[in-house]
């Protein structure tokens, strides 16, 4: 504490109150924080822990500092060096300073039975209640937007790839559609950590417990939780919740990656197949042709920072005794940057998609496209009797031969065929139609116009669009 009271003969040094303060970072947790004291402040009231008449005093000026920071009257903002004064060492000591200063020494009963230790544990447990929610959200929001454009799109086809090569073809909803089912697995990773964040640390004290007849259960239930975390070391040494959402957020990221990586090709001259709306693209300083799918590239630069968010704590924790340390102090910026940084890729990638046309001919007309159905014309042989190893050698001639002649696999005359295997017959051309083989599709969770409509309905009901 930067104080000469107490044990310490001396303040701080203002240099390292500036080095040590978290506050530039942890003023964003002042809602919970004020949210948290005031359940311990009404449960030390409960058990008589403290005067009825005291808490009322605290709690009012507890409201009016929420108040007062929620205006603006009251400032978080650090005073650059050499200012008057550095403000606090945390939101923590910011927020009780000023109780004090507004009800006098009496404020000081608000600390008893606590640590800071404690309290920041509840603060970030409620801020990734709050963050989670929010996350979870807009994760459903990019589903349903994904889920829009698949029924917008039923009818284009496209290229699948392997190895970014054209292997099969498929229709552009199934596509978005497997995003869908990725972001369907991020929300239920969501879901499932804040269970294990939904307890509280709350009455851990500095690490130890407390003699005060606190209840925690008291607590607890005033904040929402659905238990408390039983051992106090635990409950102020851990987290292990933290790593968790931040690994939540980067894989979450990784998915967003991949797709603003789909977006940045397809909108690219050479892929010519979608274009995404002006409001989300830039022009180039120098070359006016240029339109730039920045905030997809942006996207897929981020995943990179929250990767980086959760090494940075998964390294901060590594090496460090119980309980408490103050190298923990570290967790919140990565926290903070990971939920930030998460929402809003979340949001910018789901305008970005309701801004997106996609050409629907693109494919089509792309004589070259015809070779993504050599897996169709050896599957015709393999009907026919042939087996396939020998089919898959026949067919690669064929498109070996088309590509040097440049016609297309349905321009090649039977006659031409024949010659190749006396097993093909007329019927072999409406095996080598684009959406012929699309529509033949018929496993579960094909490509087939069919089961993509399916899908489309099942995700409706379970996102309730
Ligand atoms: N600002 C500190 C943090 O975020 C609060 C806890 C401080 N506790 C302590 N014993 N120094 O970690």
């Amino acid at each position: 504490m930067a104080d000469t009271k107490g044990r310490f003969a001396s303040r701080l040094d203002p240099r390292a109150l500036a080095f040590s303060s978290s506050l530039p970072v942890d003023k964003l947790l002042y809602r919970e924080d004020i949210e948290g004291s005031l359940a311990h402040l009404a449960m030390l009231a409960k058990r008589r822990i403290i005067k009825r008449r005291d808490a009322a005093v605290i709690r009012k000026a507890l409201l009016e500092i929420r108040r007062e920071i929620a205006s603006g009257s009251l400032s978080l903002d650090v005073p650059a060096r050499g200012g008057k004064r550095f403000a606090a060492e945390d939101i923590h000591m910011l927020i009780e300073e000023r109780l004090i200063r507004k009800v006098g020494a009496v404020g000081g009963v608000l600390h008893t039975a606590r640590s800071r230790n404690d309290q920041v544990a509840l603060d970030e447990r409620l801020y990734l209640r709050t963050a989670l929610d929010d996350v979870c959200s807009a994760i459903n929001a990019l589903q349903r937007s994904f889920l829009a454009s698949a029924l917008k799109h039923q009818t284009i086809v496209m290229p699948g790839y392997t190895h970014l090569q054209q292997a099969q073809p498929i229709l552009l909803a199934h596509h978005l559609l497997a995003y869908v089912a990725m972001l369907g697995r991020d929300a239920e990773r969501f879901v499932d950590c804040r269970k294990r964040v939904n307890r509280s640390p709350l009455g851990a004290g500095a690490l130890a417990g407390t003699s005060f007849p606190i209840s925690r259960t008291d607590t607890a239930d005033a904040l929402g939780f659905d238990a408390v975390l039983e051992n106090s070391i635990d409950a102020v040494s851990d987290r292990d919740v933290q790593i968790e959402f931040i690994g939540c957020c980067a894989v979450m990221m990784m998915h967003l990656s991949r797709f603003a990586e789909e977006l940045v090709l397809w909108s690219s001259l050479e892929w010519g197949f979608a274009e995404i709306g002006d409001a989300y693209t830039t022009g180039s300083s120098i070359m006016p042709q240029k339109k730039n799918p920045d905030m997809a590239e942006l996207i897929r630069g981020k995943s990179g920072r929250v990767y980086g968010d959760l090494m940075a704590l998964l390294t901060v924790m590594k090496g460090l005794p119980l309980s408490y340390n103050r190298d923990m102090q570290e967790d919140k910026e990565p926290l903070f940057d990971a939920a930030r940084t998460s929402a809003d890729c979340l949001e910018i990638a789901r305008l970005m998609l309701d801004s997106t046309k996609f050409r629907a001919a693109r494919f089509e007309e792309d004589w070259r496209s015809d070779f993504l159905l050599a897996t169709e014309l050896a599957d015709y042989l393999v009907r026919k009797g042939m087996p396939f190893r020998k089919a898959h050698g026949i067919a690669g001639q064929i498109v070996r031969d088309c590509l040097a002649k440049k016609v297309r696999l349905g321009a090649l005359p039977l006659k031409s065929y024949r010659t190749y295997s006396p097993l093909f017959s007329a019927d072999l051309f409406i095996w080598i139609d684009i959406r012929e083989s699309i529509r033949r599709k018929r496993s579960a969770g094909s490509t087939s116009p069919k089961e993509v409509a399916a899908a489309i309905h099942r995700w409706k009901m379970k996102l309730r669009t």
